[in-house]
């Protein structure tokens, strides 16, 4: 069979893809300390389970499973979103600024796409990520190919075993076409692998360049502000003219409903409705009902602070007591502070293997995680740091975070230097 160049983006395993199948085929026994997957919380799950009780009860369920909506989303979901968002960040957004989608990953294939590849005139421009390392999922997203201007960090370590990385914004003057090459400039906040917030000052400063470049700021609150809200020191939701912004109720607990939300100028609101309607006619009800009953019944803010936020807050601290305390000390690496979502990322200096190749390893030791090279696009690949990360996530339960981490620290001693 032939295929066009579109599919063949699919006859290789992408980054996502071999992640994908790994998460959905693990081997009986391992630790599975690879996957997005937000954790069981009891709590949570019983107001789902409350919601949908209260619409099939009601009689609710036949528009939900029985209508197709407007392809922007339910106008009431809209309208509240509209409401919460603006209290949260203290600017007047109206329901024509939001649109909904099937997944925010849905929502950044539109995004990325919108503002990257052929602009006419022989104009292609790119995806900036003013930071690296960042979420692999957008790596396979653009059409077309080369699609990345990334930005190295900078790295500052910090005490024995901790370190941080944070915008260069010397690039911002060194790489000096970076105006006319990029389409649009893209960061998650908090950072799927590295769980890094990059500061309110850092991201005032991303929007004044993509200002100065007239090119909209992506950014994607997956794990972030308001909800699930899985930011672990003190922050805020800013929104400033010339911002997209994505969100999702996967990681509250809902990653099978794929809703998605984005916040931004009506009239790539309206663009991205279009785009949705002629790909996927509308977006799924079931999470769009569920969240309209959940922002209406005002649960969602104490769900979040009270109870999500301490949970994974708990977590991240058990899984680095684990590493401190029970890794031999010949094994040099570093924790990237965790300041939000569900991962620890983490940096190993004196590897004799690169982490890809001991991937395989960790896999037959019963542990999976995801190697860090992944997680770099467009970066350098001779960059040996690429190749010296992981992430791991702590949503499993207590034991078999603590099984996995010895195992990986097992790994890493018989490969260290
Ligand atoms: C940073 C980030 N953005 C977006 C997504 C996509 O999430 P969803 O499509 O489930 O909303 C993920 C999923 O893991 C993610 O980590």
């Amino acid at each position: 069979m032939q295929y066009s160049n579109f599919g063949q983006k699919f006859l290789r395993q992408t980054g996502i893809g071999q992640l994908m199948d790994d998460l959905g085929n693990p081997s009986p026994g391992s630790c599975l300390l690879g996957g997005g997957n937000p954790a069981h919380i009891p709590e949570v799950a019983e107001v789902w389970k409350e919601i949908l009780s209260k619409q099939i009860e009601s009689g609710g369920i036949e528009r939900i499973l029985g209508s197709y909506e407007s392809p922007s989303g339910v106008l009431e979901l809209r309208e509240i979103l509209a409401e919460i968002l603006s209290k949260e960040s203290g600017t007047k957004i109206s329901f024509d600024e939001i649109a909904i989608t099937n997944g925010s990953q849905n929502a950044f294939y539109f995004l990325l796409n919108f503002f990257s590849g052929n602009f006419g005139n022989q104009k292609d421009k790119k995806i900036l990520f003013p930071i690296l390392p960042e979420y692999i999922g957008y790596t396979d997203q653009t059409l077309e190919g080369d699609s990345f201007l990334s930005f190295l960090p900078e790295i500052k370590e910090i005490g024995d075993r901790s370190y941080k990385y944070f915008i260069a914004k010397d690039k911002f003057d060194s790489v000096k076409n970076w105006k006319q090459e990029a389409g649009c400039i893209c960061i998650s906040r908090p950072t799927n692998p590295t769980g890094n917030v990059i500061t309110d000052e850092e991201l005032e400063f991303l929007i004044s360049k993509a200002t100065e470049a007239d090119i909209p700021l992506l950014v994607d609150n997956a794990y972030g502000l308001p909800f699930p809200g899985l930011v672990f020191g003190k922050s805020r939701l800013i929104h400033k003219p010339g911002m997209i912004q994505g969100f999702s109720l996967s990681k509250l607990g809902l990653p099978g409903v794929r809703t998605g939300i984005v916040l931004g100028d009506s009239h790539t609101i309206e663009m991205l409705q279009r785009a949705n309607s002629v790909i996927n006619l509308t977006s799924a009800n079931p999470g769009q009902f569920i969240a309209l009953e959940f922002f209406r019944s005002k649960k969602w803010k104490d769900l979040c602070e009270k109870v999500i936020l301490p949970f994974y807050k708990r977590k991240s601290l058990f899984a680095q007591d684990v590493i401190r305390n029970r890794w031999s000390y010949s094994i040099d690496y570093r924790i990237h502070q965790s300041e939000g979502a569900f991962f620890l990322w983490i940096w190993v200096k004196n590897l004799t293997l690169p982490v890809g190749e001991l991937y395989p390893i960790f896999k037959e030791s019963g542990v999976i995680i995801v190697p860090g090279k992944t997680f770099f696009p467009g970066a350098d690949p001779s960059w040996k740091h690429r190749e010296e990360c992981f992430r791991l996530s702590f949503v499993r339960e207590d034991k078999e975070i603590e099984e996995g981490i010895l195992r990986i620290g097992r790994v890493l001693e018989k490969f260290s230097k």
